[in-house]
């Protein structure tokens, strides 16, 4: 199992994801832009992925935090209806059957849910940022 590359981000409690219930929205640096990732509860396992459709890259809530389909069984985009399979990401219906969603690892401990940044994703705010605030000095 290969190590996660920087320290797990605290992102919710657990009862914040809530079994089929409505995703909470978080930030992620991709590249260098950041970009919106999302994560969900199903059969009671909580699972993450950036909020970006493998059809044409659009972000896929028809409301913020909505990405259940009608039945709430499959994670669908609202632009054109493309349906993925909650456990793995994967298009099971709609235009790019097959394709997946980026998905982003998740860690459930102690009533608190973590995220694994990768070389791909980074935590949006960065404590060792090298953005150094001037000092004022009022003498
Ligand atoms: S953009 Fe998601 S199905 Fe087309």
């Amino acid at each position: 199992m290969p190590e996660p590359s920087l320290e797990a981000q605290p992102l919710c409690a657990s009862a914040d994801l809530v079994e089929r219930g409505d995703a909470v929205l978080f930030d992620v640096v991709e590249f260098g832009r950041t970009v919106q990732a999302f994560a969900l509860r199903f059969d009671d396992v909580a699972v993450a992925y950036l909020n970006r459709c493998a059809h044409v890259p659009a972000e896929m809530d028809w409301q913020p935090g909505k990405f259940w389909d009608m039945d709430q069984r499959f994670i669908i985009c609202s632009v054109h209806g493309a349906l993925y399979d909650p456990p793995q990401g994967l298009c099971v219906g709609g235009p790019c059957v097959g394709a997946r969603l980026q998905a982003i690892q998740l860690r459930e401990e102690g009533g608190h849910v973590y995220w694994y940044p990768s070389e791909r994703f980074q935590p949006a705010s960065n404590p060792s940022s090298d953005l150094t605030e001037p000092a004022h000095e009022h003498r």
